[in-house]
């Protein structure tokens, strides 16, 4: 049965198969990765991160799985602030260099390492990177899903986005060293209700 709707394509059902759960990744993950700064002990660092999520508008606040074989998690434990950058499609190749390896490994900081600039935030002690479009300077807010679920509830305390342009071209992993690009927007506010938007 195919019912048209708004954009003039049709609305069908799908058939659908069992699918393996550790695969489902492919299809709900799809945020924009983000690169999360931390600083402790005079030493600083980068990861990537696919899975992340929202938890509030006011406090802003946003949920970060961090590994905790990962140096970041270290950091982020000791120091309970972290900044999360939003890269563009630029830093692509970038972004999956910081994600495939671990601070201890390098000799120099990632940021030297691969070529990006750090600058002082305004609330954190985490460096911005200048290349991303935007940086979110966040204290830990809530560390009590950390040991069972490496999950860090982050309030985000101050933001720094570009000017322009509007919606930055962002990247989004779908697993399996694929990435989705961002697209075009369609704009369907006439159909909100105004305090759902
Ligand atoms: C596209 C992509 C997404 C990733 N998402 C996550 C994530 O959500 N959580 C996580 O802990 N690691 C994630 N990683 C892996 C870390 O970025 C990687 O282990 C990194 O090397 C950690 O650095 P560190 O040990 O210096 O902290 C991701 C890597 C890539 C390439």
């Amino acid at each position: 049965m195919r019912r048209p709707n708004a954009w003039e394509v049709s609305v069908k059902a799908y058939r659908k198969k069992s699918f393996p759960l550790d695969k489902i990744r492919r299809f709900l993950e799809p945020g924009p990765v983000v690169l999360i700064s931390s600083a402790h002990g005079g030493e600083r660092n980068l990861m990537t991160c696919g899975w992340h999520m929202m938890l509030g508008f006011e406090p802003a606040l946003v949920g970060c799985f961090i590994w905790d074989q990962n140096h970041t998690f270290d950091l982020v434990r000791r120091s309970r602030q972290a900044v999360i950058h939003l890269p563009a499609l630029d830093l692509l190749d970038t972004v999956i260099g910081i994600g495939n390896v671990h601070a201890p490994e390098l000799e120099g900081d990632k940021c030297d390492h691969f070529g990006l600039t750090p600058a002082r935030a305004k609330k954190v002690k985490a460096p911005l990177v200048a290349e991303c479009y935007a940086n979110f300077e966040c204290k830990l807010a809530d560390a009590k899903l950390v040991n069972r679920y490496s999950l860090f509830v982050f309030e985000v305390v101050y933001a720094h986005v570009a000017a322009s342009p509007k919606y930055p071209t962002t990247v989004h992993y779908r697993g399996d060293g694929v990435f989705m690009i961002s697209g075009r927007n369609v704009s369907r506010r006439s159909r909100f209700r105004p305090e759902m938007l």
